[in-house]
């Protein structure tokens, strides 16, 4: 949440690095923007309520072009409101020291209000309701002549979390930066440094990274990257190549970024399942999970944590690893389950999901499990993010960056990934050589099975044009696709606006039932896997109350396309498989319904990519 750039050059001009890194990373949060520029006549700011688009035609008025080769530091903010609304006054960068400083700030500083009553006592005045605003001048009352001792002073009194950059025409030529809780990246160019919130705002420069990790305070010149410590000492960290370009995060011809991930998926599956199938033992591999058959086969119970679309896939999980290696396994939400005290010890296995590896509750989770002596793993998307690095083992999905707001080819990714554990773990267990062998070419299959989902991509868009216009849909499923119903209420919710509500399909005649007639579409997962016939049954009583039903159903099945009014063909797969084409059908759907509701897809309102923030 909120998106940060800095870049600091001897020569290139600062403005255009820091706009374009902006709108890279306006994925998490598009409410207001602004840049901070360095000259020798000192800093500049300016400020925009709205996207990165309006900062932009409002430095295209108020700094000509001629002028910009001047600037050649700056630091710059895309922001998603927590403390103020979404205004200029509380967008970023932050000013102090009578304009000389300018910080911009990703996280919550939670003692700002203390900080602030004593600010306000040494006579600071602010000027806006943001807890960043605080920052800054606690960094300016500290600042006796060393820049970066100054942030580590300010910083040592702060409580919560924070990705930092920083300016000041006393320290001309220096930005610091510094992160606790809240990712920040350094770009190692030839010439230039660019940070950013993440690695998309900087392969347009270098694929050369260091990711700096909590507590870590850097002070970053055209010439070079030095890095402490909170307490002040030198820390060194690696520079690591980047395995992806600047090709991943383009639309690619696509109108959307959506659309190109959803169709990315085949790709994207066969990236995370290459080399981790063991076809000469019926298992999978996934070595990052570092644990041996002695220590898989002492897990009692599994533990899921997620949030939204992981934790749907952390549902799908439970049915895998329950029915497959006979393992109790928890979902949970990742913030009700790091404030419920939770009893976990050496015996369960924590495994924590996340595309982005940096979200805020789910870090926690994984904090505490790890605090009470448990097993932890983590399957993230973001190579070196947080959750993937404090977690220590796990698996990456590899399905490469997801850039639209609305996850998708995360989803599938996650499920393939769990389902391959659950393969391991089963084969530790009771789940026998053949039954391995068969799943194993079952998950190899994805791919092929993915794209024909696709292919039916201009069927799903007529269905789709049918329903657009409702104001309410339910989402029903049972079993294993149950999570299914959740994640295809979810899509429409997001992108589309529309009411939705998943329920398990049985649970439909305890209430909610009441609300149906002909305005209220019902979609019904209907798969050919075992349950078919009862959630038949449901459509049947959703049909008797003139709800029309949209049905997902199983290419050939002639009895559940003729009970519905409308249907989605997905390919005949494994019951283990089928949430992954199901959802994928329910991806393009809400896709579609978006698009001809005239939705913006890519960024849909209130939402953030990345949610950092408790
Ligand atoms: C839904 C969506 C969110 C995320 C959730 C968790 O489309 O994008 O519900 O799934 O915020 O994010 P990660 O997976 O990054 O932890």
């Amino acid at each position: 949440m909120c998106g940060i750039v800095g870049f600091a050059s001897r020569t290139t001009p600062a403005v255009g690095p820091l706009v374009s890194g902006l709108s890279r990373l306006e994925y998490r949060g598009y409410d207001s923007a602004g840049v901070a520029l360095e000259s020798a006549d000192g800093i500049k700011v300016y400020k925009q309520a709205g996207k990165v688009s309006a900062l932009d035609a409002l430095l295209a008025r108020a700094l000509p072009e001629a002028e910009r080769a001047k600037y050649t530091l700056g630091i710059a903010h895309t922001r998603w409101a927590t403390h103020g609304l979404p205004t200029t006054a509380n967008a970023h960068p932050h000013v102090a020291d009578g304009g000389r400083l300018a910080l911009v700030h990703n996280g919550i500083i939670e003692n700002h209000a203390a900080l602030r009553a004593g600010l306000e006592k040494r006579g600071v005045k602010f000027l806006s309701q943001t807890d960043t605003e605080v920052l800054a001048h606690l960094v300016a009352a500290f600042d006796k002549g060393d820049f970066l001792s100054a942030v580590c002073d300010a910083l040592r009194r702060v409580d919560g979390t924070y990705g930092i950059a920083a300016i000041s025409s006393r320290h001309p030529g220096e930005m610091v930066v510094a992160r606790k809780g809240s990712p920040l990246v350094i770009g190692v160019g030839e010439k230039d440094v660019v940070v950013a919130s993440d690695v998309s705002a900087i392969v347009a420069y270098t694929r050369q990274v260091i990711y700096l990790k909590d507590g870590d305070v850097a002070r970053i010149t055209p010439e070079g990257i030095d890095i402490h410590s909170l307490d002040n000492a030198p820390v060194s960290r690696e520079v690591q190549e980047v395995d992806w370009d600047i090709g991943a995060i383009e639309k690619g011809g696509y109108e959307h970024f959506m659309l190109k991930e959803i169709f990315e998926q085949p790709d994207a599956l066969a990236n995370t399942i290459r080399g981790r199938l063991d076809p000469a033992g019926g298992t999978a591999i996934l070595s990052g999970l570092g644990l041996s058959p002695r220590e898989l086969a002492a897990v009692r119970r599994l533990v899921i944590v997620g949030c939204g679309t992981s934790l749907h896939a952390g549902m799908v999980g439970k049915y895998l690893f329950e029915s497959l290696a006979d393992v109790p396994t928890s979902p949970e939400q990742a913030a009700e389950f790091r404030y419920s005290n939770p009893i976990v010890g050496p015996d369960d296995w924590v495994v924590a999901l996340s595309q982005s590896g940096e979200t805020a509750d789910t870090l926690a989770a994984v904090r505490e499990s790890i605090r009470k002596g448990a097993l932890v793993s983590a399957l993230c998307n973001v190579v070196g993010s947080t959750i993937a690095r404090e977690a220590g083992r796990g698996v990456y999905l590899h399905a490469g960056p997801e850039v639209s707001v609305a996850s998708t080819k995360a989803f599938t990714a996650q499920v393939a990934a769990l389902l391959m554990m659950a393969l391991k773990l089963g084969r530790t267990r009771r789940l026998s050589r053949e039954a391995g062998d068969r799943l194993a070419a079952e998950i190899a299959r994805l791919p092929e099975l993915v794209s024909a989902v696709l292919a039916r991509n201009d069927e799903i868009a007529g269905v789709a044009e049918r329903y657009a216009g409702a104001d309410d849909m339910f989402f029903i499923g049972r079993g294993i696709l149950y999570p299914a119903a959740l994640e295809g209420a979810l899509k429409v919710k997001e992108v589309a606006y529309v009411h939705a509500e998943g329920y398990q399909a049985a649970e439909l005649k305890h209430g909610p039932i009441a609300l149906l007639s002909d305005k209220t579409p019902v979609v019904a997962l209907l798969a050919d896997i075992p349950g078919q016939e009862k959630t038949l049954g449901n459509v049947q009583e959703c049909r008797a109350r003139m709800a029309p039903v949209i049905g997902v159903v199983t290419e050939g099945d002639g009895a559940a396309a003729s009970a519905v009014t409308d249907a989605l063909v997905v390919p005949r797969a494994g019951v283990e498989l089928s949430p992954i084409v199901s959802v994928v059908a329910l991806q393009l759907f809400a896709y579609h319904v978006a698009r001809l509701r005239g939705c913006e897809i890519d960024q849909p309102r209130n939402l953030a990519k990345s949610v950092t923030v408790e």
